[in-house]
């Protein structure tokens, strides 16, 4: 697919272009996902300018188009489960994590978002008739928090009745990439592309994609009120790329996501997550992480669209997450 410049745009001189790129709008996605009073603005344009700015950025990144209900269904066939093989949990999810989606798990810290990273990127790797997807599993880590350690924990506490492989094998196919600032962050969604589609064809072909954390660095690098707006377009644009590499490669991605822990700042709620409904609307699954006693974590799916909501218990322990 040939990439685009917003400059290919109609009414996208490069006064304009500067305008939009300054506020954010960098991409065709980005301005074809974009209000028309954002782009009004944003690049100081009319209404009418706006509108067919955002016409041909929709046709050009293929967004907004009508499908069949079969077309839906046939791509929905391809859909495969990642389980977390522990059965509450699976079930509150209908039996996984879905490819060609994105699922959110928000929390406090030491709610267990990262935990359950590690055991996907773990149990992606098992055959599919066990839970897992047969694949490979890149890790974009912004919080320095990957532990190959805690691999290796969770490898040795599989309990499955089949041969399971060497650590060592389990590392090999986990791609782990630090995500330095927000940026650099969402820069590496080259890079994940560009491994996906080098072992597409291979025998551990990428099923999981994770991003832990999604938007530790987006609420550092934009706190204050007059940057929310700037913060929420790169957020979704991030999450669009997100989307699409989910859909392209049937690959489960799995986000994680921290509460509002200041309301002056967030002007909200402190059990809601960062980024708010670009997130939400983005996500397939929302889980929401509370801690319970000791070891115990809950995990509430929130306004899932053909689920109900309900909530599931789990244990972290040493060898992973564990059935109470
Ligand atoms: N090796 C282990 N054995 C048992 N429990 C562990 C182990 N490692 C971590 N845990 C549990 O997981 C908790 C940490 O969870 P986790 O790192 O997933 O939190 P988080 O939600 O990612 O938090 P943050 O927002 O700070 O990133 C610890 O408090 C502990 O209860
Ligand atoms: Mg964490």
């Amino acid at each position: 697919m040939a990439e685009h410049e917003i400059e290919d745009l109609p009414g996208v001189g490069p006064t304009t272009a500067d305008k939009l790129r300054e506020a954010g709008y960098c991409t065709i996605e980005g301005i074809a996902t974009a209000s028309r009073s954002d782009l009004v603005e944003a690049a100081e344009i009319g209404e009418s300018t706006a509108k067919k700015m955002i016409k041909a950025a929709r046709e050009m990144a293929d967004i907004g188009g009508f499908k069949t209900g079969t077309a839906v269904l046939e791509e929905r066939k391809e859909v495969r489960k990642l389980k977390t093989l522990v059965d509450e949990f699976d079930d509150l999810m209908g039996g996984g994590l879905e490819t060609k989606s994105i699922s959110e798990v928000y929390g406090e810290f030491g709610s267990g978002k990262s935990q359950i990273s590690h055991q996907m990127a773990v149990n992606v790797q098992l055959p599919e008739d066990v839970g897992g997807l047969g694949g490979s599993c890149l890790y974009i880590d912004t919080e320095n928090t990957f532990r190959p350690e805690r691999i290796e924990q969770m490898v040795n506490g599989l309990e499955l009745d089949i041969e399971i492989p060497p650590v060592s094998e389990f590392l090999e196919h986990i791609h782990v990439a630090k995500g330095y600032t927000s940026d650099h962050q969402m820069l590496l969604i080259d890079s994940a592309r560009e491994l996906a589609s080098e072992l597409k064809d291979s025998e551990k072909p990428v099923r999981l994609i994770i991003v832990d954390s999604l938007t530790a660095h987006f609420r550092a690098e934009y706190s204050g009120r007059g940057t929310l707006s700037l913060r929420q377009q790169k957020l979704n644009k991030h999450m669009y790329d997100l989307a699409k590499l989910a859909e392209e490669y049937n690959a489960v991605v799995l986000v994680t996501n921290q509460v509002m822990s200041n309301p002056a700042v967030f002007f909200g709620d402190p059990t809601k997550p960062i980024g708010g409904n670009i997130v939400g609307h983005a996500s397939k699954f929302r889980l929401y992480l509370r801690k319970s006693k000791g070891s115990k974590r809950v995990a509430k799916l929130v306004d899932s669209p053909n689920l109900p909501d309900g909530e599931a218990a789990f244990l972290v322990e040493s060898a992973g997450l564990k059935s109470i």
